[in-house]
């Protein structure tokens, strides 16, 4: 009887157990949260901006399709082209990543920080 007693204290304590590591895993899953892309932050047109030019652009627009978004040349193409002006929403550099053409060629992050880049005065920084 005594053993039996034992038995189910065990399965129970297993349970809780099991319940526990299941309970905190999921825990951990859903409340991690991305670095944050926010307007407080400065966004810098060399570090955060360029590179996704980089990555994502320069195959196409690499000097001959206009704008050219290589490094070095993309800030005068953009600022003289007229492509980054304010409101940011309505200028041809945001409005074209978020065309139906484009969209897919960048993630909604990169779009983020080129948003609050230009709001923030498109600056060579
Ligand atoms: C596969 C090739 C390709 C890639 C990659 C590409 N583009 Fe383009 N882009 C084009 C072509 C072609 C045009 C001209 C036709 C049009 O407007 O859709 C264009 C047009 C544009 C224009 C508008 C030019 C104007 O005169 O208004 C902007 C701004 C632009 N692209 C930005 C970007 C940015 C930023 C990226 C990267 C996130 C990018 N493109 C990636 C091919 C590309």
């Amino acid at each position: 009887m005594n053993q039996r007693v034992n038995r189910i204290r065990q399965i129970l304590v297993a349970l809780v157990m099991i319940a526990a590591v299941v309970g905190f895993s999921s825990c951990e899953k859903y409340s991690y949260t991305p670095p944050a892309v926010n307007s407080n932050t400065t966004w810098h047109f060399q570090t955060d901006i360029q590179p996704i030019f980089n990555s994502n652009c320069v195959s196409c627009h690499g000097g001959t399709q206009s704008p050219n978004l290589s490094s070095g040349k993309s800030f005068e193409a953009l600022k003289n082209g007229g492509f980054v002006k304010l409101p940011a929403e309505t200028g041809r550099l945001y409005l074209k990543m978020n065309s139906s053409s484009h969209i897919s060629r960048s993630t909604e992050t990169d779009r983020l920080k080129v948003l609050y880049w230009i709001t923030q005065g498109a600056l060579n920084n």
